[in-house]
């Protein structure tokens, strides 16, 4: 296999990549926004082996030249789409980049796609797109229900992908992965922005009362549940991916500090997201029938990746800058002031 994997820098990506690296070609193109970081593959543009197998290009999803550039000079037949806009809280502080990247650079994948004859296309969706479970575990057939422009975004990306398998029979296959967490996640998110905060004796900014039900899995057992989707699935279905381990955001936060040894009067309940999705939760029977299961616990996996980011101090601080403050102080400084 030729695969492109855009947003290959990012987290997801850039584990992904990793992964397939090892057998097959990859070319990764990523715009390198905020989120995208070219240290996450640093690795693999080391290794003398592995490199010779890799290709990167700095770019736009929405950049119909550069796409059909690529699929032309790198004969890909395979794409896995992780491009995207990704943050439910800036989505909500401003919308557009969400609406370019996550819905008109799926249609232009997805036309050059039709031009090059592909074989595989994998959009990664997410379980948000299903909004809140209010009882039980939403199914691959469940409407959709997404309650902020992130997700309603991912939604209409989704759906145009499953329209043009309709359509035009392209190859498509869509996941729908819960929450993701491991090593190289952006320290904006949930899981590393409470490690980083601990370790820097930071408050931990929660959400509300805390009591968000989200369904965690670990990065790695999502990349092979996608390898697995390539290799198994079938085209024109939805999978759910999700890691069975469903936990209060107060619960993962408690967590965190018992293994930092940090005290739990660090965490600040402050003003919720607005029309925070309460619990999201899967049922994965259709992809644990095909042959997948999730392999890492929670526990285990989240302590690895504490001590990850222990080890990596370097990596994050960069990252958490000037602009991450301004950031910061945007998205946090009226919570803490209007507490929960
Ligand atoms: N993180 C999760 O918990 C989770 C769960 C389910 C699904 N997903 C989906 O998985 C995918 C990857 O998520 P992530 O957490 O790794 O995100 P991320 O924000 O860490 O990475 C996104 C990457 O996409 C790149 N990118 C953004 N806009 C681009 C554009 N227009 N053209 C090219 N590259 C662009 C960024 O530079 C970055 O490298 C996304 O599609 C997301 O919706 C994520």
């Amino acid at each position: 296999m030729t695969i492109l994997i855009t947003g290959g820098a990012g987290f997801i990506g850039s584990h992904f990549a990793r992964r397939m690296v090892r057998r097959h070609h990859v070319v990764v193109l990523d715009k390198l926004t905020y989120a995208g970081n070219l240290e996450n593959l640093k690795d693999i543009r080391e290794d003398r082996e592995l490199s010779g197998r890799f290709r990167f290009y700095k770019g736009d999803i929405c950049n119909q030249e550069l796409v059909d550039h690529i699929m032309s000079a790198e004969n890909i037949d395979t794409i896995v789409n992780f491009a995207a806009e990704t943050h439910v809280d800036r989505s909500i502080l401003s919308a557009s980049t969400f609406i370019d990247t996550d819905m008109k650079g799926v249609f232009v994948l997805l036309e050059a796609s039709r031009r090059y004859k592909i074989k595989k296309f994998i959009q990664i969706s997410t379980d948000e797109v299903y909004g809140t479970a209010h009882h039980g575990a939403f199914k691959e057939t469940d409407p959709l229900n997404p309650s902020n422009p992130y997700s309603a975004s991912k939604a209409g990306g989704d759906r145009l992908a499953f329209a043009y398998w309709k359509t035009y029979k392209l190859p498509i296959i869509i996941t729908r992965a819960s929450n993701n967490y491991g090593p190289y996640q952006h320290p904006e998110k949930f899981i590393p922005l409470f490690i980083t905060n601990a370790i820097e004796d930071l408050k931990l900014p929660l959400y509300g009362d805390g009591k968000q039900e989200r369904d965690w899995i670990h990065v790695e057992d999502h990349c092979a549940a996608i390898d697995f989707i390539i290799e198994n699935g079938q085209d024109g279905e939805v999978y759910n991916i999700g890691g069975g381990n469903e936990k209060y955001n107060i619960d993962t936060a408690l967590f965190i500090l018992s293994v930092l040894e940090k005290d739990k009067s660090m965490i600040e309940n402050v003003k919720d997201r607005e029309g925070h999705d309460r619990r999201y939760a899967l049922d994965c029977t259709k992809l644990k029938t095909l042959g997948w299961l999730p392999q890492i616990n929670f526990e285990e996996g989240l302590r690895d990746t504490i001590k990850w980011y222990e080890m990596n101090v370097s990596w994050w601080k960069q990252i958490k800058n000037d602009e991450f403050k301004k950031y910061y102080q945007t998205q946090y400084n009226h919570r803490f002031a209007c507490k929960n």
